[in-house]
């Protein structure tokens, strides 16, 4: 479609619920790890949709799963099975040894799913409704999400915000041991946290919640709706941890740019759910579903993880060695192409100049730039990319 002839943000400004602060650019067009405005100029795309274009933007074999999809069914109720959700359930369960799925639209409907069967399973074995989340942390947008995300500055105004949730310092398994009562039935947290700066989650953490989950029958919930999917160099990131979920929550990555989220369980957690239990008219159908299975078939044929494990590494290392050169990267955090660069400056304006360079990379928590390109970026790419990045710290010296 043609839209030179259209004041973009003018309609924005006038009728798009002003929940986003936007830059004053609008994009056409995309391919792999490059993205066009509607001027024409190019750019490289290390934010990638915030970490959903795992395998670039329009990868010919997502479009044409998606095209083929369309033109023979789109979308069905969840009254009957359709074969791309089946595959796509059967591919996810033995991917992730959770037997259970249930496919969504969003990261937050996928936490929120988390939350119903943690709470289901709770309540049919004798503990309380509460769930321990992390300080830092973000679960989504929806009402329960921004509970357990447990930030003020996203619940002023939306009184009453529903109860249950916890909050305890991420990576501190005394904090949490010192939390728990009956009324606690489950633990919540990002295996590395996304919004909240790129935190990885040390092992022992891990190890010891696993342990602590399993002996008091709490239900262990990790949200790798930004880290799954390959993201950190493995499908998902519990696997670089050898710690293993009763529940996970995927989205993002999941369908390549089309909406789907989904909620995986054990089969011991999830048979709590009964019939009518939980729902919905849109997740799982066979567009998006298609979608996925092409995504995850191109994360296989491609060896994105490997891809991902490897060009993530040389990128860090990079980091690490600048460091020398810019006293202003304090740390340098991730897994795979989920790095965090925390500096002494402001990372928005960090973000802003690499921008002017034609690099869209994204600021988070406040002094962390964010990068979560492609996993199939070219070298050539990422190197520009780490080029831009330092000439944009100098310049906010
Ligand atoms: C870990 C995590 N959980 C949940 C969400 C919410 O996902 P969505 O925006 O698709 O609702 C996000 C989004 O950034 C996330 O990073």
């Amino acid at each position: 479609m043609d839209y030179s002839s259209v004041d973009l943000h003018n309609i924005d400004q006038k009728h798009y619920l002003p929940t986003f602060k936007r830059y004053p650019l609008a994009f056409k067009k995309g391919l792999g790890s490059r993205i066009w405005d509607v001027e024409g100029n190019e750019y490289i795309d290390v934010l990638a949709g915030i970490a959903v274009n795992n395998v670039g933007h329009c990868h010919p074999k997502v479009a044409e799963a998606i095209s083929k999809q369309a033109h023979e069914l789109m979308h069905i109720s969840n009254f009957y099975v359709s074969e791309p959700q089946m595959l796509l359930a059967q591919k996810l369960a033995h991917l992730s040894g959770l037997e259970r799925v249930f496919f969504g639209n969003s990261g937050a409907e996928a936490a929120e799913g988390a939350i119903k069967i943690a709470r289901k399973y709770a309540s049919k074995n004798g503990r309380g409704p509460k769930i321990i989340a992390m300080k830092n942390a973000f679960h989504g947008r929806t009402l329960a999400t921004v509970a357990a995300t447990g930030k003020k500055a996203m619940m002023n105004g939306f009184d009453p915000i529903p109860e249950g949730f916890i909050h305890a310092p991420f990576n501190d398994f005394e904090a949490v041991k010192n939390l728990i009562t009956d009324e606690i039935g489950g633990i919540m947290l990002e295996p590395i946290q996304g919004e909240g700066g790129i935190n990885p989650a040390d092992q022992e953490y891990l190890e010891q919640l696993r342990a602590f989950c399993d002996e008091q029958n709490l239900v262990l919930v990790f949200d790798e709706v930004q880290t799954g999917i390959g993201r950190t160099g493995k499908m998902f990131a519990h696997e670089h941890y050898g710690v293993k979920p009763d529940v996970m929550t995927l989205a993002k990555g999941l369908g390549g740019g089309v909406p789907v989220g989904a909620v995986l369980a054990s089969e011991k957690v999830g048979s709590a759910i009964d019939w009518g239990d939980h729902g919905t008219t849109f997740g799982g159908n066979p567009l998006v579903c298609a979608a996925s299975l092409a995504v995850l078939g191109v994360i296989e044929s491609e060896n994105l993880l490997q891809e991902a494990t490897e060009k993530g590494a040389w990128l860090m290392s990079e980091l690490h060695d600048a460091k020398e050169d810019f006293p202003e990267i304090t740390e340098v955090r991730g897994k795979g192409l989920m790095i965090g660069v925390e500096l002494t400056l402001d990372a928005k304006a960090v973000v802003g100049t690499m921008l002017e360079h034609k690099v869209l990379a994204n600021a988070t928590a406040g002094h962390v730039v964010r990068l979560v390109p492609p996993l199939n970026i070219p070298m050539e790419d990422l190197k520009t990319t780490l080029e831009v990045l330092l000439k944009s710290i100098k310049a906010n010296r």
